[in-house]
């Protein structure tokens, strides 16, 4: 256990009121229709446990970013109607999360019962970490428990400055969250591989760095890659890239490079990618290999391909990882202790598409089977969260890896190697 942080298994809880932060910003659709509840169906045992336990429950979370102003789009009504599904009890909504109408709440809450307040960011106060209004949030309750795994690398007042109100712990999802993400970065089994896609390098920096410095292979894919691959001089038409972040680009390359040349260490970059001039489920494609110039169209097999089908023209993008890197990755896979896993490696949702493979989503799909086990080799595998959740809950995934994060940002700071405030800010385990 990595976890040293008191959790609600380390308090009487027995007839108290409970303030419980959650991370239930879901998507939803135009309708506000949660699109997908993995945040809330993973927030559900620490719920239970705190009912079981004769707890007056009062549920607090944001959604979106509204600016500090009530906007009936980011309402958390939707949520309430899902946790109650999930609970099979009555939720009830509180369209405030301080003042009158949650005060009243709070005061007719019985054991047993569960509250879900408005959306805390629809108050400038909660970003701000602002005392006041973190009292206000404090004097609904006896006990504060921190369960927003997603949101405790934010110090706001529902996550930090509460805490020095009420008495504050974790609750369970949280700890496992902490203590699983902590342990693979710590201790992993070996050969740890890690396995970074999305779109821009600026926001993965750290946690690449820290992958160089502690992993034993590091692949990359998605745009990102395009990036790299820019860096190092390749064609890449069209595609999408981030100008800014050629430097970075290049002093991650000169780190990985380093680190190769003393021990045992690959840094991965796509070899061969699928390009298509536009994002069209009808698009034409083609495998473009930059790299070892040898995977020709099929009809003209075993050729070498000619110069010109080794490029991306400039009126293409990379919109895929190639069967070539594709096939590489999940052997590198074959070998894997441990497998972590941030960001698509290629565009998984298409427009115009019934269904979540598209044409752009083989790569990602050939390394979901990997990482699951479908060659052989059953890695550790740990999902770092975000958009790469969507896709795995989409394609009924998730029970497949061994742990899939509810946090975005936040697992990506954990995995960093940097405090979360949300989480510093617990009592310590004595
Ligand atoms: C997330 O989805 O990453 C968390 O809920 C945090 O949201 P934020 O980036 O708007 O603070």
């Amino acid at each position: 256990m990595s976890f040293t942080k008191k959790t609600v298994r380390d308090i009487d809880l027995h007839g108290k009121k409970v303030l419980l932060r959650a991370d239930y910003n879901v998507p939803l659709d135009d309708h506000s229709k949660i699109t997908d509840d993995y945040r809330l169906q993973q927030s559900v045992p620490t719920l239970r446990f705190l009912l079981e336990r004769g707890v007056g429950l009062i549920v607090c979370s944001h959604l979106g970013r509204p600016d500090g102003k009530p906007d009936p789009k980011y309402s958390l009504m939707p949520v309430a109607k899902r946790l109650s599904e999930l609970l099979g009890r009555p939720v009830e909504f509180v369209p405030d999360c301080v003042g009158d109408r949650a005060r009243k709440a709070s005061e007719n809450l019985q054991p047993g019962q569960v509250v879900l307040l408005e959306n805390l960011r629809f108050h400038a106060e909660e970003e701000k970490n602002d005392p006041g209004f973190a009292k206000q949030l404090a004097e609904l309750a006896q006990i504060f428990v921190q369960d927003g795994f997603g949101v405790v690398h934010r110090a706001h007042a529902s996550t930090e400055a509460v805490t020095h109100f009420l008495p504050s712990v974790a609750g369970l999802l949280l700890e496992h969250e902490v203590d699983t993400i902590t342990n693979v970065m710590e201790k992993p089994e070996r050969p740890l591989v890690a396995v970074v896609g999305g779109a821009k390098i600026a926001d993965k920096i750290d946690v690449l760095k820290r992958f160089i410095d502690i992993a034993d292979v590091v692949a990359v894919g998605g745009a990102m890659a395009n990036t790299f691959l820019q860096a190092k001089g390749i064609h890449i038409g069209k595609s999408k890239t981030d100008a800014e972040d050629l430097p970075l680009a290049k002093q991650i390359m000169e780190l990985a490079a380093a680190k190769s040349r003393n021990g045992n260490f690959v840094f991965y970059l796509p070899q061969d990618g699928v390009v298509a001039s536009k994002v069209d489920r009808s698009a034409k494609t083609r495998i473009v290999d930059w790299s070892a110039h040898i995977i020709a169209e099929v009809e003209s097999y075993p050729k070498r391909p000619s110069h010109e089908t080794a490029v991306v023209h400039e009126d293409e993008m990379i919109l895929d990882t190639g069967p070539f890197s594709g096939a590489f990755i999940a052997g590198l896979l074959q070998l894997a202790g441990t497998v972590v896993w941030n960001g698509a490696l290629g565009v998984t949702e298409t427009p115009g598409l019934q269904g979540p493979v598209g044409p752009f989503a083989h790569g990602t799909e050939l390394l979901t089977e990997a990482m699951t086990g479908q060659f052989g080799n059953r890695p550790f595998s740990l999902v770092g969260g975000g958009d790469t959740v969507g896709y795995i809950e989409s394609r009924k995934l998730l029970g497949a890896f061994n742990h899939v994060s509810t946090g975005g940002g936040a697992s990506l700071e954990l995995m960093s190697g940097r405090k979360l405030p949300g989480v510093e800010a617990l009592e310590n385990k004595q």
